[in-house]
C-alpha cells in the first residue's frame, strides 16, 4: 500500500483530486467507484471547480456507488443518491444515466444484491474511492465481514450509525441498514484510493495499514491488494 501523508484535509484533498482527474483525462471512459460521507466532499469541490475551470468532462464516464441506506428514497435528503447528485453529479457534464447506486427501497433485497453484482461485473473500477470509518470498515462492510462478501444488506455498527447521526437531526432517524458493496467487488477494482481525515480515524489507520489482516479490521484487506494508495492527514496518521 502506497502511503500519502498530508499537513491537513485541504492538501489531501488536493491530493485525492489530482489522482480522480488524471484517471478521467487518461481515460475519458473510466468507471469510478465514488463514495459518500464527508471524508469526499473536499475531492469533489475541487473535481466541480476543475470541470468549471477547466472543462474535464465527465460525459463518457461511469460512476458507481458503495452504498445506500435501505428504506429511502433516491429522492430523500438523506439517501446517498441525494448526496451524489448535490455534491457532484449535479455540477459536472456526467450523464445521470451512467451512475449507478443501490436501489434503497427496492422490494426484494436479495434479486436488488443480485443485479447490483451483475452491474459490478460488468463494470470494473478503474479506480474505487473509499472513505475509512473510525470502525476500520469500508463502504458499509463493519468489522467480521467475510473477505469474500458481495452485495449485500448490512446493520450498521453502533459506532457507525453515532458517527453518521451528525447529519441527521437525532440518532433515531438514521437508517440501520443499508446496502453495500462487497469486499470481494470493492478488491476487483484496478486501482483503490482511500482516504482519511482526523484524529478519530488514527485507530483505523493504523489498523488498515500496520495491523494484521483480518476480518475484524476490514479495510487490512486492502493490505492484499496490489495497487492501493491511502492518503491521510497528519492527525490520521498520527499512530503510524
Ligand atoms: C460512504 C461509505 C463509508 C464512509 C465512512 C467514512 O459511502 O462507504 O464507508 O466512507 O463511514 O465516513 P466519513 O467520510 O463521513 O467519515
Amino acid at each position: 500500500m502506497q502511503l500519502i501523508i498530508t499537513n491537513d484535509y485541504e492538501e489531501l484533498s488536493e491530493r485525492a483530486a489530482k489522482i480522480i482527474i488524471d484517471t478521467v483525462k487518461a481515460n475519458p471512459y473510466a468507471v469510478l467507484g465514488l463514495a459518500t460521507g464527508t471524508t469526499p466532499l473536499g475531492l469533489y469541490k475541487r473535481l466541480v471547480a476543475d470541470h468549471e475551470k477547466n472543462k474535464t468532462s465527465y460525459k463518457h464516464i461511469r460512476a458507481v456507488n458503495l452504498d445506500e441506506y435501505k428504506g429511502l428514497p433516491s429522492d430523500h435528503s438523506q439517501s446517498y443518491a441525494y448526496f451524489m447528485r448535490k455534491n457532484l453529479f449535479g455540477q459536472i457534464d456526467i450523464d445521470l444515466e451512467n451512475t449507478y447506486i443501490e436501489n434503497g427501497t427496492a422490494k426484494d433485497e436479495m434479486a436488488e444484491c443480485d443485479r447490483y453484482d451483475k452491474l459490478l461485473g460488468a463494470m470494473r473500477r478503474d479506480i474505487q474511492l473509499l472513505g475509512l470509518g473510525s470502525n476500520g470498515h469500508i463502504a458499509f462492510n463493519e468489522p467480521y465481514t467475510s473477505f469474500d462478501s458481495k452485495t449485500h444488506v448490512v446493520d450498521l455498527a453502533e459506532s457507525t450509525v453515532r458517527d453518521n447521526a451528525r447529519l441527521f437531526n437525532n440518532a433515531d432517524e438514521v437508517p440501520k441498514q443499508a446496502y453495500t458493496m462487497g469486499l470481494s467487488s470493492i478488491m476487483q477494482s484496478k486501482r483503490i484510493l482511500i482516504l482519511a481525515s482526523g484524529a478519530n480515524k488514527a485507530e483505523a489507520v493504523r489498523g488498515a495499514i500496520m495491523g494484521e489482516v483480518t476480518e475484524a479490521v476490514p479495510a487490512s484487506i486492502l493490505q492484499r491488494h496490489g495497487d492501493c494508495i491511502l492518503i491521510a492527514d497528519k492527525e490520521a496518521a498520527r499512530l503510524l
